[in-house]
């Protein structure tokens, strides 16, 4: 089985979500940057790592999975929303409806939260009080929180989801 992981990450939460899935993969998975150069139809089994912008995988991620057809296809994501939110739900339909319309078969994904770059959190500041992005007492806890992460807990996590993956294709 050739596997490709291919990630994304502009202030390095998603490497860090990249590096720990790394290990847990086969040994010789093909490991590249979004913007290397690779073919993803040279691969049977794809897993891809990116971050959320604006409500949807960052633009050049969403570029790629437009391209991936009939594989198997497995992904991750860090975003500064909780995981467990309506928003994160949102992004986790849309990347399933990109990959399912390329007639990909979904293995699974896995997500957790990522440290917001500072220069986000001062733009939020900027909005007067009553904006929708105001910097409300719950934006500013989310931030808080965000900023934790990924932490130990969340490689683990998805070092123990990606091990299950691998060991489903395998059986
Ligand atoms: C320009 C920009 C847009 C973002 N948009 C969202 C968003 O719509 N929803 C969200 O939950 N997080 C959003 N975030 C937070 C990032 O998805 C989060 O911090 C992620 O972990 C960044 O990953 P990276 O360090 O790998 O680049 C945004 C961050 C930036 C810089």
């Amino acid at each position: 089985m050739k596997t490709l992981l291919i990630y994304s990450s502009l202030t390095g939460n998603t490497k860090k979500v990249a590096d720990a899935v790394r290990e847990v993969l086969p040994e010789n998975t093909d490991f590249y940057k979004i913007d290397d150069s690779y073919n993803v139809n040279d691969y049977d089994f794809i897993t891809v790592g990116f971050w959320i912008d604006k409500g949807n995988a960052d633009k050049k991620t969403l570029e790629v999975l437009k391209t991936i057809k009939n594989k198997k296809v497995a992904y991750f994501f860090t975003l500064g929303a909780y995981p467990n939110s309506e928003h994160a739900q949102k992004c986790t339909e849309t990347i399933n409806s990109i990959l399912i319309s390329g007639g990909n078969t979904l293995l699974g994904h896995f997500l957790c939260q990522g440290k917001i770059d500072s220069r986000m959190t001062e733009m939020f500041k900027k909005f007067p009080e009553g904006h929708p992005h105001a910097m409300t007492e719950e934006r500013k806890k989310r931030h808080a929180e965000a900023a934790k992460h990924p932490d130990e807990s969340d490689l683990n996590n998805a070092k123990i989801f990606f091990a299950e993956i691998i060991m489903k294709i395998l059986k």
